[in-house]
């Protein structure tokens, strides 16, 4: 693990009514008021429906919450969407932005995920912004392609290692309880490293993730692969014993 303070994020996807999800993060929020300085930060990314009820329960504990998506438009008419000075209202401090689901789903481009993570940092949140390559194009040797392209056109000018987080997801390890090796999450996190470094002054304190199917068993030694400063994890964080051991793993 580098230097830089690594970051556990819960990604909850479409999961948790009210009560299963203030539970959730209420039972979090005590662990980690119990546990004092964990030396890792801690984030959970709900469903915008529950973002409010969770800042309240989280409020005061070193556990931040963020949304999931947001629109690139500051405020008008794009029904159904949110806008990122929203999120911000709620007391989101994070946003999670071009996850490989909406990129899938809502045919995201990375063209738009620049313009989602421009209006996010203007409304003052932090982006999470995430790259990753299939199956398919990992299997044709296009994985540092992909992602690096992914990168170049995602990751707006001006971002800095305070407002933006780069989440490394695999596509086929999203959800299907295989993970990517040591050796190929340490190549592909190490060419993250280095176009960051290329690209901004302060490209070496930029906060690298790994995701897809972190869980307690894999999470220590997915931490310990240079250039991986935490995880975003999916279904292991609806588990709140699970995500914990993760969190423990990390810090
Ligand atoms: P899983 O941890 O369920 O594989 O999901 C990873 C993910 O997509 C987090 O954003």
């Amino acid at each position: 693990m580098s230097q830089i303070r690594p970051l556990v994020a819960g990604n909850w996807k479409m999961n948790c009514l009210r009560t299963d999800g203030v539970a959730l993060a209420s039972g979090l929020a005590e662990k980690a008021n119990a546990k004092g300085d964990l030396g890792c930060d801690i984030l959970i990314c709900p469903p915008s429906t529950l973002i409010s009820d969770i800042v309240t329960v989280t409020d005061g504990s070193a556990v931040s919450v963020g949304g999931q998506d947001c629109h690139f438009a500051a405020s008008g008419a794009h029904t159904g969407d949110v806008a990122a000075s929203m999120l911000g209202d709620l007391g989101a401090s994070h946003v999670i932005l071009g996850h490989s689901e909406r990129r899938a789903d809502h045919a995201e481009s990375s063209t738009l995920v620049r313009l989602k993570a421009m209006a996010a940092h203007k409304a003052g949140l932090q982006t999470v912004i995430c790259v990753g390559e299939t199956e398919q194009e990992r299997d044709l040797g296009a994985t540092l392609a992909v992602v690096n392209g992914q990168l170049a056109v995602s990751v707006p000018e001006g971002s800095t290692a305070q407002n933006t987080v780069i989440a490394y997801e695999p596509v086929w390890a999203i959800g299907t309880g295989r993970t990517a090796s040591v050796t190929e999450v340490a190549e592909v996190h190490a060419a993250i490293r280095a176009e960051l470094k290329i690209r901004f002054t302060d490209g070496d304190g930029f906060r690298i993730l790994y995701g897809g199917s972190v869980k307690p068993s894999n999470a220590r030694e997915l931490m310990a692969v240079k250039d991986v400063d935490g995880a975003l994890v999916g279904g292991a964080s609806l588990k709140l014993d699970d995500f914990w051991q993760i969190i423990e793993s990390c810090a």
